[in-house]
């Protein structure tokens, strides 16, 4: 993994990311609840989540698995390892344990019955090292499964905002299949990866559905607070001084207004759910 890539998430991206913690909970649950009702965890079992952010699911999948199954999350944030443990030690949670690690890279003591992750593989620098390294990690037969976004023009919920942004200052390009979050959008390319690195029986199914921009209860104005302090988008604008921002910020509100329905923002959104077995 290069330098950045580590800097981004165990720096400022995973601060953000902890700063931010319930609006992006909170925006990514609906995905999350269909990722665990395909997951369907059951009691016994021994599970690795990968990328594994502030802890919530680590916790929700250890109640799942309890009496004698247990939830290990692999995380390369320590600000968001460290979070985790205090979380899972308040929640009253004991068969979790966290490791600060690159999933790239490192070994588990034992093999798992299963391996999960929620948004959390969108980020290797070398996919295929990557998941044949998770693939290590699971018992032959066991299961993959996780979620990752489904492609740029059915998740308006960020190309809106990142076009008006773009109408202000220079968005950074991103290679579409470089780091980020749309690098795994095109479902032949997930499954020729998945498979290479040893998965088989490769299922991809597209979750569709609203998104709340900015947490359930976010206002136009509290969603492009979000949008822009959150989301990478606003450090370009940050950089542009206070005139394009407040300009941008104010195109931003009256393009979510139409949005604004039951007390929240709310966008269409597509994410894959895939799922694989080692
Ligand atoms: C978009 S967040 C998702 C967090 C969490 N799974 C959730 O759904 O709330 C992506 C997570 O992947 C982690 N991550 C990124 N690259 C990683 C790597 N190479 N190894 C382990 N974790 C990584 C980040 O630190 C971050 O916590």
């Amino acid at each position: 993994m290069t330098d950045q890539a580590v800097e981004d998430w165990n720096g400022e991206v995973g601060e953000r990311w902890l700063k931010y913690l319930v609006p992006f909970e909170s925006m990514i649950s609906p995905i999350n609840a269909a990722l665990m009702k395909a997951a369907a965890f059951k009691p016994d079992e021994h599970v690795v989540e990968i990328g594994s952010g502030g802890g919530k699911n680590v916790i929700e999948i250890a109640k799942a698995v309890a009496p004698s199954g247990d939830v290990t999350g692999v995380d390369i944030a320590q600000i968001l390892i460290d979070h985790s443990k205090k979380r899972a030690a308040e929640a009253g949670v004991g068969n979790v344990d966290f490791k600060c690690a690159d999933a790239q890279t490192t070994k588990l003591d034992a093999p798992r019955d299963r391996a999960f992750s929620s948004f959390g593989i969108m980020f290797f620098e070398d996919p295929d090292k990557a998941f044949a390294n998770i693939r290590s990690w699971v018992k032959p037969g066991g299961d993959f499964t996780f979620s990752c976004w489904g492609p740029p023009d059915k998740n308006p919920w960020i190309g809106m905002v990142g076009a008006i942004a773009g109408k202000y200052v220079e968005m950074p390009e991103r290679a579409p299949d470089g780091p980020g979050p749309f690098r795994m959008a095109d479902p032949d390319a997930t499954k020729a990866l998945l498979e290479r690195a040893g998965w088989k029986e490769v299922t991809c199914t597209l979750w569709q559905g609203e998104q709340l921009l900015g947490g359930e209860g976010a206002t136009p104005e509290s969603a492009a607070d979000f949008v822009m302090n959150a989301l990478a988008i606003g450090e370009p604008l940050d950089e542009a001084g206070p005139g394009l921002r407040d300009k941008a910020r104010v195109e931003i509100i009256e393009a979510l207004k139409p949005y604004y329905k039951d007390g929240s923002v709310r966008l269409d959104a597509a994410a894959w759910i895939v799922t694989a077995k080692a």
